[in-house]
């Protein structure tokens, strides 16, 4: 089997039915996507397939074979965030982050699925079936509105690591 994961193609060696959650966190090390329920009721394994929202850990590898897969390590780098996620910073919709990458990839494909602005409703409608466990909706919802809108200043203050230090600005997180 064979995925197109964050824009690079790559061999799957994992067993067909295997999730696709575990291929991405324990075959390819791609921690972005959270194992939170695995029973697809919380939103943190979402990922993109095809464009699209898909909750990981209720989809074989084998039912995506050469899909085009993105997660939050392909949306943006550090030095250079997506709209959503410098939006997420500047609202400090992110709490402790378990949660942030579903809810930013669920926001970014409501936004190029719209092609402009979003309303709350549909919002609420994208995100309802992600779960934040430090209720942070207020900040999110609004986060995602912003990004919509183009109302996102560009992110220059991140924290830099002192010389010695240990890097604190992983891909994903290591959770
Ligand atoms: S871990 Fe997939 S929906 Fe909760
Ligand atoms: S920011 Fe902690 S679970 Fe959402």
């Amino acid at each position: 089997m064979n995925l197109i994961v964050n824009g690079s193609e790559v061999e799957i060696v994992s067993p067909p039915l295997t999730p696709l959650l575990h291929v991405l966190r324990d075959e390819l090390d791609i921690t972005g996507p959270k194992a939170g329920c695995q029973q697809g009721g919380c939103g943190t394994c979402t990922v993109l397939i095809d464009g699209e929202p898909r909750r990981s850990c209720l989809t074989a590898v084998a039912a995506v074979d050469g899909a085009s897969i993105t997660t939050i390590e392909g949306v943006g780098q550090a030095e250079e965030l997506s709209a959503v996620q410098a939006a997420f910073y500047k609202h400090y919709a992110a709490q402790c982050g378990f949660c942030t990458p579903g809810m930013v990839l669920a926001a970014t494909a409501l936004i190029e699925r719209k092609g402009g602005p979003v309303e709350r409703d549909e919002v609420l409608e994208a995100l309802g079936g992600h779960y934040c466990r430090c209720t942070g909706y207020v900040k999110i919802i609004d986060a995602v509105m912003a990004a919509s809108r183009g109302e996102v200043d560009s992110v220059d203050d991140l924290p830099v690591p002192e010389p010695g230090q240990p890097e604190v600005l992983p891909k994903g997180s290591p959770a």
